[in-house]
């Protein structure tokens, strides 16, 4: 995007967005990885599995308190907003943070992911028989069936994360609108009258995060 004098610096995505971003691309490598090695890593897939669930039970919290840009309610909306998006109605300025098209892919993405850590929790380990999920021993005659439905649905989710990459590359190189940068720094460049955009502390994103780890953790002491 070309940016003239009229454009301010504007903090659209908070530090905890941010980092939940990063720390998840870093996290979902390393599961696709481990499980494809298998053996004794799996032990750390179960753990990094658990890792995730605290942070993706994070980023659903804090999508009703966190910040202004990172709220469902700032992006999640209805048919009629993402047709008038498409029709080149709705300005950044408006929807500062993920577009209302965009947004879609966000809930796919994280609610994907969670349901993902749910069948992956009750998967047995039909290998070695030792890397069973932390819940897999609940799964009963379902274990099975649970566990098919954990591999196919990674491949569900490397196809979406393959098409959300693919598009933020293609905002980047055929639109010539760089979101990544955003993503990286948290500020965006905007047209005068900007947008006031309420940022919540980090204390409060710290103290809902160890909220969730405390719930994921507590999931390993069921017997
Ligand atoms: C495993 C791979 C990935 C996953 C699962 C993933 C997931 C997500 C999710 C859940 C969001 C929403 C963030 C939030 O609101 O909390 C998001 C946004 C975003 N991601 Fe990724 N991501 C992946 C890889 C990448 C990569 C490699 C890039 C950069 C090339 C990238 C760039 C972005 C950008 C720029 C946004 C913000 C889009 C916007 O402005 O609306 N992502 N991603």
């Amino acid at each position: 995007m070309e940016r003239d004098t009229k454009m301010q610096k504007v903090k659209v995505w908070d530090l905890p967005t941010r980092l939940f971003h990063w720390t998840l691309v870093v996290c979902m490598v390393f599961m696709f990885v481990s499980a494809k090695i298998g053996g004794s890593w799996l032990q750390w897939h179960l753990r990094c599995g658990l890792f995730l669930l605290a942070l993706i039970l994070f980023r659903i919290v804090w999508g009703f308190v966190g910040s202004d840009t990172a709220r469902f309610t700032q992006f999640v909306k209805s048919p009629k907003h993402i047709i008038r998006y498409l029709k080149g109605e709705i300005t950044e300025n408006e929807q500062p943070g993920h577009n209302p098209l965009g947004a879609l892919m966000v809930l796919a993405l994280i609610f994907g992911i969670l349901f993902q850590l749910i069948t992956g929790l009750f998967s047995p380990d039909e290998n070695s028989y030792i890397y069973g999920g932390y819940l897999s021993n609940k799964a009963g005659e379902n274990a099975s069936k649970i566990r098919s439905i954990h591999l196919l649905w990674a491949n569900v989710l490397m196809i979406l994360a393959g098409v959300h990459i693919a598009v933020v590359l293609l905002y980047k190189f055929v639109k010539k609108h760089n979101l990544i940068t955003p993503m990286i720094t948290g500020n965006k460049y905007l047209n005068d009258p900007v947008p006031q955009l309420k940022m919540v502390s980090i204390i409060k994103a710290l103290i809902i995060l160890i909220i969730t780890a405390g719930i994921a953790y507590s999931i390993t002491l069921i017997k």
